[in-house]
This record gives C-alpha cells, structure tokens and sequence, in this order.
C-alpha cells in the first residue's frame, strides 16, 4: 500500500495531528466562528442559492444531491489549501480532482467488501477497480503536490510583502515543525475527505425530509423569519441580500433539531469499523481478540426502538428539543452516534452544523422544492450514505409575505398580553 493509498482509506494522520495538539472541535468551531465573516461559510451559500435561482429560471429539474456535492467541495477546498476548484459553475464543469476523489472513494469499497486476498491479487494483477484506484491516487498525489509547490512559493513571497493565506494547509506550513510535503498531503486529503460527503448528503436527505413534512418546514421558515424580523426587520428584501450572520446562524435551534433528526434517520456514515488492537471486552460480556475488526450500524443505533421508542422511524425534531421548544438538547454521544463517540469523535461537528444550517436556511428562505414528478429516492451502498440517482428536485420561487405577518401577530400579541400583565 502506498503512502497516499493509506493516508485515502484511513483518518490515522489528520487524528494524530488533531489529537497531539488538542486541537480540538471547539478550538475548530472557534476559528471557524473567526472566519465565517471572512467569507469562508455564508458567502459559499449565498452563491449556492444564486446559483440556484439562475437555475430556477431555466425551469428545469435539477439534481439537489449533485449540486450540494459540488459546493461543499468547492467549500472544503477553500477551507483546507485556500483554493476553490469552482466545480459549483455554469456548465457544472468537470475537475479532475474530483472525479479523481470520487472514483477512489467508490474503489475504497471494494476493499471493505471483498476479502483481503482478493483484492491484493486484484492490485497485483491490475485488475478492476484496483486499477482505477491507483490511477486516481496518482491524479491526487500531482493535484496536492502542484498545491503545495505554489503554497510554499506563496508563503516564501508572502514573507516579504505580508499577503496572509489562512487556510488549514497555510497553518500547517507556517508553524515551526516542518512537515513533510506527504504528510501535509494527507492533512488536507484527510480533511476533505472527512468534511465533505459527509455534509452534502446530510442536507440532501434534510431537504427530502423537509419536502415530506410540510409542518417541519414551516416551523423551520417561521423560526428563520423569527430572529430575521428582530435582527433585520420586516423588509424582506433585506433578509435576502446578505447570507445569515454567524449570530443568526447561532439561534436556529429547530433548524438544527430538524438536521439531528435527518442524522439520526440517515447517518451520513451509515456503518464504521474498528480495529481491535489489544483483547477487550465489550459491554454486554462478548470477548473482541485482538487483531480483529468490529463493524457497527450507525443507521439502526438510529432506528432502535429500545432506544428511541415506538415512534423511532417518525421523523420528529421536537425530540431534541425542551419541554417548552426552546432549547436544543444534544442526545448522549453514545446514544445518537452518527458524529461516532469517545476520543474519536468526528472533529468536524460543530462546524458541520454550522455549514449545515447556513445552507439550509438559504435555501429554504429564497426556494420552495418538490421532488421533481417520477423520480425515486433511494440509498446507494457505499461509505456514504448517497442517495443512488441524487435529488431531483423542482425549484419555486418563496414567499416570505404569510412568515412575517405570522411573526409581526406573535410580537403584537406578546405586546398586548405584556400590556395587560402591566394593567393587572
Ligand atoms: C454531517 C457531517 C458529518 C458527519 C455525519 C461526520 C461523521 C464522522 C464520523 C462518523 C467520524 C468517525 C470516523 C471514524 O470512526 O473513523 C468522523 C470523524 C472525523 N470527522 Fe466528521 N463528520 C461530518 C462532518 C465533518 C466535517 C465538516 C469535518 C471537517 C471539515 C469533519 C472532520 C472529521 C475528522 C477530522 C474526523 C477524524 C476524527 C478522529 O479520528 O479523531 N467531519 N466524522
């Protein structure tokens, strides 16, 4: 197995670094707090609602999936090496890296299928999918290493004239360790691998769920108009003119209860194994040797009655939610398990949630979707849980008019009821 092949199938080097340095999802969601003004989240969604609308007025379908893909990539990309490969564009261009990404993500696979000696006859042999996982690892190892040329040639120019890159990769080249150029390829491969199907197919399935429960999606749009009539007021040309703030952002609990929710039914990693390094003894008394590997359903811990009761399959984001609907509550981390739990926790949450419900709300608030007539949806076997032919949608216009009125009657009656408490 090369380098690269190993860096591709396994999170080992971005955990090591994480992990040896503390830097944890909260410092994560900190700096990612930092940047959201700099244009690193809410411009990318505001291009995608864009984007979008120029689409809308073609009047054709189009494939949501597909194009949540191509912007969370383009996202991660600007986040990891500063660099935007602007596959979200006219045309839906192709790029190399990644179709490269893809079709070494899907030969991966195999490898998890078939037995071990299968699929190193396979790679000896130069047969299958083995071949085009080599050819793609060639492609991605050229596609960083250009990366990391320039970024160096930047950073040395950059010295002089004071030009700040701030990108994930720009950090790990400024600090005093000096990484090898393979490792801080696979800081960067680890890290676009980790964050970006993994969000792009979690809005899919939130905006398919939103599509089959109206209810859902109006108390989403009303909580949205809720804190965007307190923070920019009843105009709603002014809503759509500038993405969400990361304070707005910040205050949309339903949204992200309703997203939970999706998680909890459709587990972007629906399965994840481990390796079993020294004998254990799980909970329930069953002995693990070592050297063997555990494989665990992240999609029916998620649909477990004993767990989430009778009512497990309903999609009801009123669960996590207070009494009172006010408050989000997080499950226990070994109870809702699709960020995985313990020390290996996804690193990426807080800022998956964040990227999450800045494009969930762009959306909601300018589009209104229907599942274009004929298309099914249904879940493709893979690491992922892609929805197999995308999300074919059918895109109308919003009207905002029937959310702010309900909102201006809410503040009206809260005015007079706190008129009357004042009276009596
Ligand atoms: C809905 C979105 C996401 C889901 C459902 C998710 C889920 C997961 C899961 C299940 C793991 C554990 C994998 C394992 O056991 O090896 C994981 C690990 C990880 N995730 Fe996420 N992830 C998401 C988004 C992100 C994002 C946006 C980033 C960063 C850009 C990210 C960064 C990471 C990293 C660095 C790890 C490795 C943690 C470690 O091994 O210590 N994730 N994620």
């Amino acid at each position: 197995m090369s380098c690269l092949d190993k860096g591709f199938l396994i999170l080992m080097v971005t955990r090591g670094f994480f992990k040896g340095r503390r830097l944890r999802s909260s410092l994560l969601l900190e700096r990612y707090a930092k940047l959201w003004p700099d244009g690193l989240i809410g411009p990318y969604s505001l291009g995608f609602v864009r984007f979008l609308k120029r689409l809308r007025l073609e009047g054709k379908p189009v494939d949501l999936q597909d194009l949540l893909l191509r912007l969370t990539f383009d996202n991660i990309c600007g986040l990891a090496f500063g660099k935007d490969p602007q596959t979200l564009a006219p045309g839906l261009p192709d790029n190399t890296f990644s179709s490269a990404f893809d079709r070494a993500t899907e030969a991966s696979l195999q490898r998890f299928i078939l037995p071990e000696v299968v699929w190193k006859l396979k790679k000896c042999l130069g047969l299958g999918m083995e071949v085009s996982l080599s050819r793609s690892l060639v492609q991605l190892d050229k596609y960083m290493s250009d990366i990391i040329n320039t970024r160096k040639l930047e950073l040395m120019s950059q010295q002089k004239d004071g030009n700040p890159h701030d990108d994930l990769l720009s950090r790990f080249m400024k600090k005093k360790e000096s990484y090898t150029d393979k490792f801080l390829q696979h800081v960067a491969l680890n890290f676009i691998l980790a964050g970006r199907d993994t969000s792009s197919v979690a809005l899919s399935w939130f905006f398919w769920l939103v599509i089959q429960n109206p209810v859902v999606e109006q108390k989403i749009l009303q909580e949205i108009s809720t804190v965007l009539v307190e923070t920019r007021g009843s105009d709603t040309s002014s809503w759509l003119e500038e993405p969400l703030a990361f304070e707005e952002v910040d205050r949309l609990t339903y949204l992200k209860a309703a997203l939970s929710e999706t998680l909890r039914l459709y587990p972007s990693v629906p399965e994840d194994s481990k390796h079993v390094v020294v004998d254990d003894v799980l909970p329930d008394g069953t002995f693990v040797p070592a050297g063997s590997s555990i494989t665990y359903s992240i999609y029916s811990a998620g649909r477990m009655k004993s767990t989430w009761g009778e009512d497990c399959l309903e999609f009801k984001p009123e669960r996590w939610l207070t009494l009172d609907g006010k408050k989000f509550v997080m499950h226990e981390q070994y109870k809702f398990v699709a960020f995985n739990a313990g020390p290996r926790i996804c690193l990426g949450k807080d800022l998956a949630y964040l990227q999450m419900k800045s494009v969930a709300a762009a959306v909601l608030l300018r589009h209104r979707l229907t599942v274009a007539p004929g298309h099914k949806v249904e879940q493709k076997m893979s690491l992922t849980l892609f929805m197999k032919d995308g999300l074919k949608v059918d895109l109308h216009p919003r009207d905002l008019t029937p959310f702010v009125n309900s909102v201006n009657e809410v503040q009206l009656i809260q005015i007079l009821n706190g008129d009357k408490d004042e009276c009596s």
